[in-house]
């Protein structure tokens, strides 16, 4: 059975007291609807449509560049949630098949969970996921009569006796289309909210003699997000559940509660991640490497074997091939080290290659920007950088070529040369002596006018 995935974003979030619409806040460095869009993908989704109202344009963009096959139709007004998922009605005329609504503020829903919803929908005209919530507060109550769900009650329309239901509704609900918008039509909205619904069309299905279900599944995958409060609880959440999926995976973390994820993360079997290493989006560790204490990587890959830290950064474009090390206050930037290269202390690398097992010194600098423009360096093989040295971009220094400790490269260095770009030394002897003497008797001529 084709499925296509709604996902309502069309609130304004207030409570978040931001510019910025709700949906868009992030965790571990996606958008908060980008977690929703992951998780429905578990369903494989023929269509995903999502409902946008309260800014409109930046949800727009933001989806699109997560998944330009994903559609954003517009609910210019929001008068509830079954007014919402009308307005992707136009998206859907021409596809057949089930429809699952999702929450875009309810990221965390399992894909396991959306498994069991689709089983349970091959005897059901329409699912819903409900959950057993510990404090049911303003939830919609489910009114079961066995494994029949009679009706959605929202907390404001009900009785007394209903608010004692503590089986809620998360929202999301499984539903062949064509039943599901013309039951739509039907839901009116004479309710304590004067919204439509998208809850009435359980007790719409039942009056039709449909049969309806819920599925449970555990509260903290129906976790709403509505404050800043609740973003950082989402934030830990997502956290713990990567880190222990990673272990799970043969990563160690020797700290996990100090790492921070991304929602991509990749990190391979047998790495070793010491405490207090921050992920941000696009990397990928392969095995066997070791990420050492303090270090921050974006928009980076390590291969196999690497060695990363402690107090590196690698930025976006850092790519290092096997066996590659990394040290201490080294920052990489759109660069590439091949196999068994050495950066171990002190160094911006940026816009540069560097060939395999090269070794740079302590405290070089790749002097890649003008000003103006961003300009390449080139580092052949086995080539040893001495400490020091500023290499001005655009600039080649070829395989197994040297340059001298504190020299300033702007011209090429052939292969093999040893290029010298530094004043020459001149001694003079006793000069030392001479000079501690003057300035000793001038201190102490200055101490004694000071009494
Ligand atoms: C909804 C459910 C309630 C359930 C709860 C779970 C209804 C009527 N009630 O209530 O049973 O227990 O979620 O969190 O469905 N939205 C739109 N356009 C609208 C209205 C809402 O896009 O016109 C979106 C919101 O941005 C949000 C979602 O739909 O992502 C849910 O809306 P919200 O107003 O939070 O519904 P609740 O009152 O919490
Ligand atoms: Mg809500």
């Amino acid at each position: 059975m084709s499925i296509a995935l709604v996902i309502l974003a069309a609130g304004k979030g207030t409570r978040m007291n931001s510019d910025q619409p709700k949906v868009l806040h992030q965790i571990a460095n996606a958008p908060m609807l980008v977690h929703a869009m992951q998780s429905g993908a578990v369903l494989e989704p023929a269509r995903t449509i999502i409902v946008a109202g309260h800014g409109f344009d930046a949800v727009k963009a933001s989806v699109e560049a997560y998944d330009p096959e994903a559609t954003v139709v517009l609910q210019e007004e929001q008068k509830g949630t079954a007014h919402a998922v009308d307005a992707a009605r136009a998206a859907l005329e021409d596809f057949e098949g089930d429809v699952i609504v999702l929450f875009g503020d309810t990221p965390f829903v399992q894909p396991e969970t959306l498994e069991r919803m689709a089983a349970a929908r091959q005897d059901n005209a329409v699912v819903v996921l409900g959950f057993e919530a510990a404090d049911p507060g303003k939830y919609g109550r489910l009114v079961m009569q066995g494994d029949s769900l009679e009706a959605i009650i929202e907390f404001a329309d009900a009785t007394d006796e209903q608010r004692a239901i503590t089986f809620c509704n998360s929202g999301v609900m499984l539903v062949e289309k064509s039943a599901l918008f013309s039951m739509i039509d039907a839901v009116e909205a004479n309710n304590a909210q004067d919204e439509y619904y998208l809850t009435d069309i359980v007790g719409i299905a039942r009056e039709r003699g449909l049969s309806v279900t819920a599925v449970a599944c555990d509260e903290a995958e129906t976790l709403g997000i509505n404050s800043r409060l609740h973003l950082a609880q989402a934030e830990a959440v997502f956290q713990s559940r990567a880190r222990t999926e990673l272990m799970e995976m043969g990563v160690t973390l020797q700290q996990p509660d100090t790492v921070m994820l991304s929602y991509d993360t990749v990190i391979g079997r047998d790495t070793v991640i010491e405490p207090n290493v921050y992920f941000g989006p696009g990397v990928t560790i392969e095995s066997g490497a070791h990420i050492r204490a303090f270090s921050h990587l974006e928009g980076c890959h390590v291969s196999r074997g690497g060695i990363v830290g402690p107090y590196a950064r690698l930025r976006p474009g850092a790519e290092l091939a096997e066996d590659a090390r990394i040290g201490n206050f080294v920052e990489i930037k759109n660069a590439t080290l091949d196999a068994g290269a050495k950066v171990n202390h002190l160094t911006y690398i940026g816009d540069a290659s560097v060939g395999a097992a090269s070794n740079i010194g302590a405290g070089t600098i790749t002097c890649n920007y003008d000003g103006v423009m961003k300009h390449k360096t080139t580092i052949g093989a086995n080539a040893f950088i001495g400490s020091n040295t500023m290499l001005v971009a655009p600039v080649t220094v070829g395989d197994g070529a040297m340059t001298a400790s504190g020299s300033v490269i702007t011209k090429d260095v052939p292969s093999e040369a040893l290029a010298l770009a530094r004043a020459e030394q001149v001694n003079k002897p006793g000069l030392a002596r001479k000079l501690f003497e003057l300035l000793k008797s001038k201190k102490a001529k200055r101490d004694m006018e000071a009494k």
